[in-house]
């Protein structure tokens, strides 16, 4: 059945913008007065309200102003975990480093031990619950990885729990195999845990349907970059690939862009060669504000990346360790006001080129074809909604043409 709503004061469509480079505010087409026409699942058309009012019948009618936008899009995050890790949190604030925990056995080998004493009825509801927050804030496509189990056997847990919780949310959830986040403690090498990953893990999770996508976190303390690219190379026609690269060390972007991955996420330390590299690949770089505010480490230069006409996104990063906040619209206000980002890169980084570098190309813009994700924001003029840094939530949210207050 053919809806309208409206009218909107401003509709932000995103259309007709790159997925690469630098983007300025005066190339936003900006619809006034505008209305959304659309079914069950999907966009049919946008255009001035009172124009459309004449073709459709059944209207929903806004009363205040409102600013509308493409549902977000969170490309990144690790949100099925139990336990917290605030007092990681303070010691490494009294000095010590994220990496000198990890390798001390603590960090992500301390989700890993909660995670596996959670129950699983645990990890669905902990989960959910994250979920619902993020769609009050307006996320409505949600990345999200494995990479808390302590054993193969844990991992295919965490990656059941999260395709069973596709069926459970309104939000679309992507997930991704994280197996390769760091050797859980039971293995003697690396080599050995990423052999183990291909013959044991990986037919299973083909079987089961349970993952088209694998990501690994290529670091010193976690994955080397010759590991990396053996284990990307044996998968790299099965699955997308993503990867962890470059958060403490120069390294990851080329083993990404070889093995044609879809993105290479973090770039915190990241030079003008592998800038330039990465730049004239189709690898999109996913940036993680919620990381660095959690370390207390630089951001991205995501100014310089755009610049250089990279493909970039911006995400979460949500979890217990590195970046527990969650909160995307907070995290892009910031990052917009320390890399001078204007409007339209930061919103084009959380939708249309978000989608892309997930590899979807049915939502991110309000255009005909699209899905009937949208969300409106109490104003009438969109460069409002950074400047209140994450105050202003969406006061309406459309999910696949269904409508949430
Ligand atoms: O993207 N760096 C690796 N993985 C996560 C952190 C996981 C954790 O600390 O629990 C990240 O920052
Ligand atoms: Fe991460």
């Amino acid at each position: 059945m053919k809806k309208l709503i409206g009218p909107f004061s401003q509709i932000l469509t995103m259309e007709d913008l790159p997925l690469s480079g630098p983007l300025s505010d005066d190339h936003l087409i900006i619809i006034r007065n505008g209305g959304v026409v659309f079914d069950e699942e999907k966009i049919i058309k946008t255009g001035n309200f009172d124009e459309l009012r004449k073709e459709v019948s059944d209207i929903i009618e806004i009363s205040s102003s409102k600013v509308l936008l493409p549902g977000f899009i969170d490309s990144h995050t690790h949100i099925c975990y139990s336990g917290d890790r605030s007092s990681e949190f303070s010691k490494r604030n009294s000095g010590v480093p994220y990496q000198r925990i990890l390798e001390e056995g603590g960090g992500i080998h301390n989700t890993m031990k909660a995670t596996a004493e959670a129950s699983d009825d645990e990890l669905v509801n902990s989960t959910l619950l994250r979920l619902d927050r993020h769609f009050s804030e307006g996320v409505m496509t949600c990345e999200i990885k494995s990479g808390y189990g302590s054993t193969l056997e844990n991992e295919l847990r965490l990656l059941r729990i999260i395709n069973k919780i596709k069926s459970l949310h309104k939000s679309d959830i992507i997930p991704t195999c994280l197996a390769a986040h760091v050797k859980p403690k039971d293995f003697e090498s690396n080599e050995v845990y990423l052999d183990s990953i291909i013959d044991d893990l990986i037919p299973i999770l083909r079987a089961e349907k349970l993952s088209t996508r694998m990501d690994i976190f290529t670091e010193e303390k976690a994955f080397s970059v010759d590991e990396s690219v053996s284990y990307l190379n044996k998968l790299s026609n099965m699955f997308d690939i993503t990867v962890h690269a470059n958060q403490f060390s120069s390294g990851a972007v080329k083993v990404g862009v070889d093995v044609g991955a879809r993105s290479v996420d973090h770039l915190e330390i990241i030079n003008d060669k592998e800038i330039e590299y990465l730049s004239k690949s189709d690898t999109s770089g996913v940036v993680l504000p919620g990381c660095s505010i959690g370390l207390g480490l630089p951001f991205a230069p995501v100014r310089k990346l755009l610049d250089s006409n990279c493909k970039i996104s911006i995400a979460t990063d949500w979890n217990p360790g590195s970046a527990p906040m969650g909160d995307l619209l907070t995290q892009c206000s910031i990052l917009s006001s320390f890399e001078k980002l204007s409007s339209v890169e930061i919103f084009a980084s959380i939708t249309f080129r978000a989608a892309n570098s997930l590899g979807l190309s049915d939502r991110g813009k309000i255009s005909p074809s699209m899905i009937a994700d949208f969300i409106a924001f109490d104003s009438s003029d969109y460069r409002e909604i950074l400047y209140n840094q994450g105050k202003m939530k969406p006061s309406l949210k459309c999910k696949r043409g269904k409508i949430y207050n």
